[in-house]
């Protein structure tokens, strides 16, 4: 599926009834470059999840996971600083992700590795999960291609 906005009102907009349609225990893979918007898209998810408007989502860069409490348990993550698969693995993130949460991730391209990422599974045992690649058409514009990976049974009723 694929979906385009013009501003960062529509990207909030589309993220609050996507992320209404998300489940306990969904992981959703971000991709895009910087300023793609995959905070932003994040916030509305959030929003979708039950937060209130005025609940502070930022990119957790620094603290690696934000939680949050929404209708599931939100955890918002930013793989941004790490290098390398080693150090991902490290971190033992399995825990939070099999969990009953929603778990996001930014930077999603690091979970899989430089050489050959098309054919490769994603670190940590990702197996099912909800892949959103975002790129930049233009100043304000945005294509989200949404694809639900390993979930045959699955469609999202957006
Ligand atoms: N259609 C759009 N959707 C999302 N963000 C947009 C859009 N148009 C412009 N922007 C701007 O692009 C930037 C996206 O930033 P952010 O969400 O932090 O990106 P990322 O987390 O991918 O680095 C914000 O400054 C936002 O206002
Ligand atoms: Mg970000």
């Amino acid at each position: 599926m694929k979906i385009t906005t013009y501003s960062h009102d529509e990207t909030l907009a589309f993220g609050k009834r996507l992320g209404q349609c998300f489940e306990p225990g969904d992981i959703v893979l971000l991709f895009g470059d910087l300023g793609a918007g995959k905070t932003t898209l994040t916030q509305g998810l959030c929003l979708g999840l039950g937060l209130a408007e005025d609940d502070y989502i930022r990119s957790p860069t620094f603290t690696l996971v934000n939680e949050y409490q929404g209708t599931a348990t939100i955890y918002h993550i930013d793989l941004y600083r790490l290098d390398s698969l080693r150090e991902i693995g490290a971190l033992g993130l399995e825990e939070t992700l099999f969990s009953n949460g929603v778990s996001i991730i930014e930077w999603a391209e690091k979970l899989f590795p430089k050489s050959n990422p098309e054919q490769s599974a994603p670190a940590m045992g990702i197996e099912k999960r909800i892949e959103i690649h975002i790129s930049i058409e233009e100043e304000t514009q945005r294509t989200f291609q949404i694809e639900l990976v390993n979930q045959s049974q699955r469609t999202l009723p957006l």
